[in-house]
């Protein structure tokens, strides 16, 4: 199989895994990290593996704590055994799907170009109109409230703490969107989370202004 064929597969192996997901993590969310990932990559103009990425920005939610029981990246070793993948990629994309979530005060900043690109482009679907829309999403299926009084600001705990959590959709905001455009590694992630983070600020604004 060709490197193009391979990630065919990989986006129908993903399409059935996510096929059901109404948490903002369809199979929408993982094309879009790709095209994310894809567009970082030709911007920045630097040496990196460009199928390492594909499949890292395909496979990156397929084993994630919110959405799957799975024990040490099963549903990502699955594909790429079945795939025969050979070991030092494997090992190096499994290594970019550990390196990309978002832990709070134990986020990891990755050290290889092809995992901070992945992880900037997961992020930038967490942010601007489309971050707006799947934050409410994951929220309402997680039976949080859509705001609260007193919105919950400390993003300075650990991530046992943050998986504990149970915020309003509002706070996490405050918890974690908005500060995502601080923590981009590529030049424009971090230009295309300014406009999508004034864009979620006038978002608050609006909403505040209309249930205060
Ligand atoms: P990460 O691995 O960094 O969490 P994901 O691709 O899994 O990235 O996406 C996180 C998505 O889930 C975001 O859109 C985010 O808004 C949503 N999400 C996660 N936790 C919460 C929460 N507590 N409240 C609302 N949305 C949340
Ligand atoms: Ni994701």
């Amino acid at each position: 199989m060709t490197e193009e064929e391979i990630v065919l597969k990989c986006k129908e192996y993903i399409k059935q895994l996510f096929e059901n997901d109404s948490t903002g993590h369809d199979y929408n969310h993982s094309i879009r990290v790709l095209n994310n990932a894809i567009n970082i990559y030709q911007n920045e103009q630097v040496e990196a593996n460009l199928f390492i990425i594909q499949l890292a920005s395909l496979l990156h939610d397929v084993d994630d704590y919110k959405l799957f029981d799975t024990v040490d990246y099963e549903n990502a070793r699955k594909f790429l055994n079945e795939n025969n993948i050979d070991n030092n990629l494997s090992n190096k994309i499994i290594q970019i799907i550990s390196e990309v979530p978002f832990k709070a005060k134990d986020t990891i900043t990755p050290k290889t170009i092809e995992a901070k690109i992945v992880q900037d482009a997961d992020r930038l679907d967490a942010i601007g109109a489309i971050g707006i829309a799947r934050a409410f999403a994951y929220g309402g299926k997680h039976n949080r409230q859509l705001y609260s009084k007193h919105a919950d600001k400390n993003n300075n705990i650990s991530f046992e703490e943050y998986k504990k959590s149970s915020s309003d959709t509002i706070s996490h905001f405050y918890i974690k969107l908005l500060h995502l455009k601080n923590l981009m590694n590529t030049n424009y992630a971090k230009k295309e989370a300014i406009r999508r983070t004034d864009y979620m600020i006038s978002f608050l604004n609006e909403f505040y202004k209309e249930v205060d």
